[in-house]
C-alpha cells in the first residue's frame, strides 16, 4: 500500500510513524508513506501557501493551487481517494479504516490556518474525515490518527499469528468496546485476576469477555449496541444488566 501524506510541515511525520506497528509495517514492506511538502508546489519567492479570505473575515485559508498540483503531481490511479482531514468531515471509524486499508494507493490532505479552500474540499478531495469533535491546529495529527489506524490493519502488520485474531476482538472491529486485559502477576497490591482468566476453560474465558464487552459498552457508549452484530444470548445478558432495547 502506498500512503501520500500533502502537509506544509513534513517534519511532524517521522517519529510518530517511525515507531511501533506503523514503523514496522513500513520496514517490512507492506507500506510507504510518502510525506511531500506542499510549500514544493508554490511557484512565488516566498512559498505562500494561504491567503486573506473573500468576503473579509479572520484568519488564513489555504490556496488552491499547490494542494491540486500537489495531488497531480502523484499521478494517483483512476478511484483513489483523496481525504481531507478537517473537523467539517464525516466522523472517522473503524470502518473507514477497514475501507481505506482495503485501498492501493491513498492519501490525504492536512489543512492549515482557518480552512481550506473550498473548491480544494469540494472538487479535489473525495472525502473528508474527522478525528473527533474538537478543533486541532492542523490535520498533521489526524492524519497521524488515520494512517496508524489504516497499517496496523494490513495483513502481518501485528507481529503476532494469526492476524485476524487480534484484530476482531479489538474494540469497534465487533461493534462493541473490547473486554478487560490481564497478565502477571495474579495478585497485585490486593488487586487480583477474574478467577475464570485462570481456569484453562476456554468456553468460559470467552463468554466471560463477551459479557464484559457488552457490560462495558453498554456502560460506557451505549450508543454503540444499536450497531453491533447481537446475538439472542448478547440481547439476554444486556437485558439482565438493565438495558431496553429500542
Ligand atoms: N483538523 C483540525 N481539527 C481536526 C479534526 N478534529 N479532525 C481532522 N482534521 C482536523
Amino acid at each position: 500500500m502506498q500512503v501520500h501524506i500533502v502537509t506544509i510541515f513534513p517534519e511532524m511525520f517521522p517519529a510518530p510513524l517511525g515507531a511501533g506497528i506503523v514503523g514496522r509495517a513500513q520496514e517490512a514492506g507492506l507500506a510507504a508513506v510518502h510525506v511531500h511538502d506542499l510549500r514544493g508546489f508554490t511557484h512565488d519567492r516566498r512559498r505562500t501557501t494561504d491567503g486573506s479570505p473573500f468576503g473579509g473575515g479572520p484568519g488564513m485559508v489555504m490556496r488552491p493551487e499547490p494542494l491540486f498540483e500537489a495531488v497531480e503531481s502523484l499521478k494517483l490511479p483512476e478511484g483513489a481517494p483523496i481525504v481531507a482531514l478537517t473537523p467539517q468531515g464525516a466522523p472517522f471509524r473503524q470502518a473507514d479504516a477497514e475501507r481505506l486499508a482495503a485501498e492501493e494507493v491513498v492519501t490525504l490532505l492536512c489543512g492549515r490556518y482557518e480552512g481550506v479552500d473550498e473548491r480544494v474540499m469540494a472538487e479535489l478531495a473525495t472525502e473528508r474525515l474527522s478525528i473527533g469533535d474538537y478543533v486541532l491546529s492542523g490535520g498533521e495529527l489526524a492524519a497521524m490518527v488515520v494512517v496508524d489506524a489504516i497499517l496496523r490493519l494490513l495483513p502481518g502488520a501485528l507481529g503476532h499469528a494469526p492476524h485476524g485474531e487480534a484484530i476482531a476482538d479489538d474494540s469497534f472491529t465487533s461493534g462493541l468496546l473490547q473486554y478487560p486485559q490481564y497478565t502477571r502477576p495474579a495478585e497485585y497490591r490486593g488487586m487480583s485476576v477474574p478467577d475464570v482468566l485462570l481456569s484453562g476453560d476456554h468456553a468460559a474465558v470467552e463468554r466471560w469477555r463477551r459479557n464484559e464487552a457488552l457490560r462495558r459498552t453498554l456502560e460506557r457508549r451505549p450508543e454503540l449496541l444499536a450497531q453491533a452484530t447481537l446475538s439472542d444470548e448478547d440481547r439476554k445478558e444486556l437485558r439482565k444488566l438493565g438495558w431496553r432495547d429500542a
